[in-house]
């Protein structure tokens, strides 16, 4: 989400921040926090535990109202679909679920604490998805935590932290027999600096990926969310970490290779990318292009009101030709949207046009997490996370 990339870079490049305000959604405080304090105008900070506060829109705090509370499963829409009962001969996702945040909280606190500053996705949430059928999870981790700056991003791993991503993976894949992404959340950044040195990166890559070499349910998602640089420079980062990952000996497991401008599908013509990732190259033959989606007016995730009911597809329709014209697979890695009839609409119909294309191979909401507010519009976290009652249901069911 781009809230985290403007986070990142404050916290990184300013701070200690003074007066500066925090967007809807980012952090504001808590013990160990020594950014912006002040919430953007409409938003108020609220403390979700001693060491973590954030910026919630002020119509949400400490409320529990949702937007369409009264909608019913039998909401009626011709176009586009309301189920996959009318999403006719579509061809199911491979992969499905949810991103699980919590290992990249605590934006700017390196190396923070467990169980303060971030924590690890809760084996009881991903319960819960592969219960109702699903079978995939993102798992965003921050990569100074991992590979501390001391030693820089080839230098050695953080042994504790690693051991406890580790215990999530294996959770996942082999306790649960889902597939589980690595996504290293940190938008092409590390330690205050953009990342440019492809050698090191791909190199950081080969240490990681030889980590998991053996377990087939890994997936490599190269870098969340690239932004502020050229397309032709997070195409060349991308490249170096499909090699390096194939060079450490982890030949068979499908890589997630992210584009500029927050990997945008919306925007994958616009932002360049489609200018330069058709010439991605895979060994072995097993890279599919991660885009993102939000379906708010400004493309964001950061309010819960959906342009359209037809936004979802629409939104998508550009980067789909692409992906059939280029012979390239697509996996959806974030969308997110509002608790309201419009927003179920459009999801569903966005999800039915991936069935449809033949291009999609996968697709996961945005976001589980142990530390979401109750308040934040697109948790899917059990059991009364906003997206559960219905979004989870209605829009995303229907198309397991
Ligand atoms: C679905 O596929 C079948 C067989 O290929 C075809 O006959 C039918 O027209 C298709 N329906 C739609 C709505 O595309
Ligand atoms: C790892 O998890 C354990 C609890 O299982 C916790 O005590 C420890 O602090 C964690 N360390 C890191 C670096 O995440
Ligand atoms: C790569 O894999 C795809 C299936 O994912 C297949 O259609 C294509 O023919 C393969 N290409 C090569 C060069 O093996």
């Amino acid at each position: 989400m781009k809230t985290f990339l403007s986070l990142t870079t404050l916290a990184a490049a300013v701070s200690p921040v003074v007066h500066a305000q925090v967007a809807v959604w980012g952090q504001c405080g808590g013990i160990g926090f020594t950014g912006s304090t002040v919430c953007a105008s409409g938003s108020t900070c609220t403390e979700m535990n001693a060491y973590y506060s954030q910026c919630l829109p002020s119509t949400n705090t400490g409320t529990t109202t949702v937007v369409g509370t009264t909608t019913t499963a039998t909401t009626t829409s011709t176009a586009p679909p309301s189920s996959s009962g009318t999403c006719a001969n579509r061809t199911k996702f491979k992969f499905f679920g949810v991103n699980q945040s919590g290992a990249e909280f605590g934006t700017g606190v390196v190396p923070g604490k467990w169980g303060t500053d971030f924590t690890f996705p809760a084996p009881s949430s991903i319960d819960f998805f592969v219960g109702k059928g699903f079978n995939f999870f993102r798992v965003p981790f921050m990569m100074e935590r991992l590979v501390p700056p001391a030693g820089g991003i080839t230098g050695p791993f953080s042994s504790a932290y690693l051991a406890n991503l580790t215990a999530t993976i294996q959770y996942i894949t082999v306790t649960k027999g889902a597939f589980a992404a690595l996504d290293p959340h940190n938008f092409m950044i590390y330690n205050g600096a953009a990342i440019s040195n492809t050698a090191q990166f791909q190199q950081f890559w080969t240490n990681l990926a030889g980590q998991f070499k053996s377990n087939s349910k890994v997936i490599f998602d190269v870098m969340n969310e690239p932004n502020g640089i050229p397309a032709s420079t997070a195409f060349a980062l991308n490249q170096a970490a499909i090699n390096g990952i194939r060079a450490s000996g982890a030949t068979s497991q499908l890589i997630l290779v992210e584009g500029t401008s927050w990997t945008g599908a919306w925007t994958w013509v616009s932002s360049g990318n489609s200018a330069v990732f058709g010439a991605i190259k895979d060994p072995n033959n097993n890279t599919a292009i991660e885009m993102h989606q939000y379906l708010d007016s400004d493309g964001s995730g950061t309010n819960a009101a959906c342009v359209s009911s037809t936004i979802g597809a629409e939104r998508l329709a550009a980067a789909t030709s692409w992906l059939q014209a280029n012979n390239l697979k697509g996996f959806l890695g974030e969308i997110g949207a509002g608790n309201n009839a419009q927003c179920i609409t459009a999801v569903s119909g966005a999800l039915c046009a991936m069935q449809q294309s033949g291009v999609w191979i996968g697709a996961s909401w945005w976001a589980a997490g142990p530390w979401w507010p109750a308040t934040y519009f697109t948790s899917i976290e059990p059991p009364n996370g906003l997206s559960v009652a219905q979004v989870l249901p209605q829009a995303l069911m229907p198309y397991l």
